[in-house]
């Protein structure tokens, strides 16, 4: 069982009493200020996950270690991430398991790569493609503040317009223009192997399935949005929540045929 007791380093969720939820890394002398009075990080350290604890001014605080989706939904955003609802559905329509090479592009700030790697666990390899400097060193940190150490992640700078090096059993793509990417998957997809496209508009998955057909060695291909309806419980107050997010991306999910 995992040792489940704070210490400095750990990222933390503190919830307030008003379910508002603020992200922080228990460092030595910290102090976490908000408007109910505040808490020393040393406070935290050798709690247990789950705890609840007092501020200064009597106030509860829980103090949870951050799951996924708290972690990645919690990160300052510098680039526009997959979500939790999206990437979990990727995962299983990519039928990512331990064990196989996986190419990715781009990196962003990693959201989707954790996902990934954490499928693996610790077995086959995610390769990620990336144009951006400054998205990878984001990216690198991000990923190893969350998953520490991870060994089977290779990342390269580079346009994967241009193509890429090796062969992979499955090809995820988050960037604006994926239809550039499918000549490559010629020599670079095994047969059998998914490709998972991730686009906001319907226009880039019209391209991308059109491209998909005209390469001739594409199969099996879906295009749909998952839409996660929060409800409200409390009391008599039984009811859809009044606003969510709706529409975040399109997933275009294809198979490669032995050609
Ligand atoms: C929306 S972000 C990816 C977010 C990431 N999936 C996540 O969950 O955090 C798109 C990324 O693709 C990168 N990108 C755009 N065009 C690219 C290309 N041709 N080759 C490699 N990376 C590219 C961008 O720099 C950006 O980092």
């Amino acid at each position: 069982m995992k040792n489940n007791k704070f210490e400095f380093g750990d990222f933390v969720i503190i919830i307030d009493e008003k379910d508002r939820i603020k992200m922080l890394q228990l460092k030595e002398g910290g102090r976490y200020s908000c408007q109910y009075g505040y808490i020393d990080h040393q406070d935290i350290v050798g709690l247990e996950d789950g705890s609840v604890v007092k501020t200064n001014r009597q106030k509860k605080l829980k103090v949870f270690s951050p799951t996924y989706i708290d972690y990645v939904m919690n990160l300052k955003r510098k680039a526009q991430i997959v979500y939790p609802k999206d990437s979990a559905i990727i995962l299983m329509w990519a039928d990512i398991y331990p064990g196989l090479n996986v190419l990715e592009a781009g990196i962003g700030q990693g959201a989707l790569s954790i996902a990934i790697l954490r499928a693996l666990a610790g077995e086959g390899t995610l390769t990620t493609y990336e144009v951006r400097e400054d998205f990878i060193d984001l990216a690198k940190k991000t990923i190893d503040d969350f998953l520490h150490n991870v060994d089977n992640h290779n990342i390269y700078c580079g346009n994967i317009y241009d193509g890429f090096e090796g062969v992979y059993d499955r090809i995820i793509l988050d960037l604006p223009e994926p239809w550039h990417v499918i000549k490559h998957c010629k020599e670079g997809l095994v047969s059998g192997g998914i490709i998972v496209s991730y686009v906001p508009t319907i226009l880039q998955a019209k391209s991308f399935v059109d491209e998909l057909r005209i390469s001739g060695f594409f199969d099996q291909i879906e295009t749909f949005e998952v839409i996660k309806r929060p409800w409200r419980i409390e009391g008599m107050s039984v009811r859809p929540e009044m606003w969510f997010y709706n529409h975040s991306a399109f997933l275009i999910k294809a198979r490669k045929l032995n050609f």
